[in-house]
């Protein structure tokens, strides 16, 4: 019988990563990812920015609606938030890959033609889009993730990641068969739906806080720092 099932069906952006290259053959062959559904309904795939070797690298959910349309990672209100956060931090933004775990804007309408509204990628969804961020890892090499809400933490530590259990802190653990150091924070979308915001801002401001003490203690730039591998 001949098969009449779609990429997506699959669910796994793998065989659309390709074998070799670095961050610009990723985000050609990731602007053509088929690997799950949500493909279908966004505009484009919001690939990382950012360039390759990055001292740290921030793991968002997904791209929200003003990504969707520009085609770039944070660039509406959590990112002007984190954007701020970041520079109150000490973090510097030319040190930094952004991306997120989840490639594709997933979304309701309450009617047609009404705004969209965001909604949380499925574990299949993040899952399915796993491969691109372990590519980018592999390429982009960082000293640090920065990972931003539960989405980005269940997609590189597994279902049972919990912020609440570990933000703030610095965590050790392999990735891909590699030693990875990442520290846990809120998404800066979380900020903007508290109820404390200024409370919920501070938080953040001091788990990036942390961060930026881990980079300053491994010195100034890990591709000139001498006797680290
Ligand atoms: N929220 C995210 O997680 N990522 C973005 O790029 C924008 C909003
Ligand atoms: Fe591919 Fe990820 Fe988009 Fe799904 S969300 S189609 S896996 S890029």
């Amino acid at each position: 019988m001949v098969s009449t099932k779609a990429p997506e069906d699959a669910c796994t952006a793998e065989p659309f990563v390709p074998e070799r290259g670095g961050l610009a053959a990723l985000r050609r062959a990731a602007a053509d990812c088929r690997g799950c559904p949500l493909h279908r309904d966004a505009t484009q795939t919001v690939f990382g920015a950012g360039s390759a070797p990055a001292r740290v690298m921030l793991v968002g959910e997904q791209p929200g609606d003003q990504e969707d349309r520009q085609g770039e990672p944070f660039v509406g209100p959590a990112g002007k938030l984190l954007d701020r956060a970041l520079a109150e931090a000490g973090l510097d933004p030319a040190d930094a890959y952004v991306t997120n775990a989840v490639k594709h804007f997933k979304f309701t309408r309450a009617e047609p033609r009404k705004r969209r509204i965001h909604k949380a990628p499925s574990l299949r969804e993040t899952t399915a889009c796993g491969p691109w961020l372990a590519a980018e890892l592999a390429v982009v090499e960082p000293e640090l993730i920065v990972l931003l809400g539960a989405t980005a933490g269940k997609a590189l530590l597994g279902s049972s990641f919990r912020v609440t259990e570990t933000r703030g802190t610095v965590l050790e653990r392999e990735i891909h068969g590699r030693q990875r150091r990442l520290v846990p924070t809120v998404h800066p979308s979380a900020v903007l739906r508290a109820e404390d915001r200024e409370g919920a801002y501070r938080g953040l401001v001091a788990d990036l806080g942390v961060a930026a003490r881990v980079l300053g203690e491994n010195g100034p730039a890990h591709a000139s720092a001498p006797g680290t591998a």
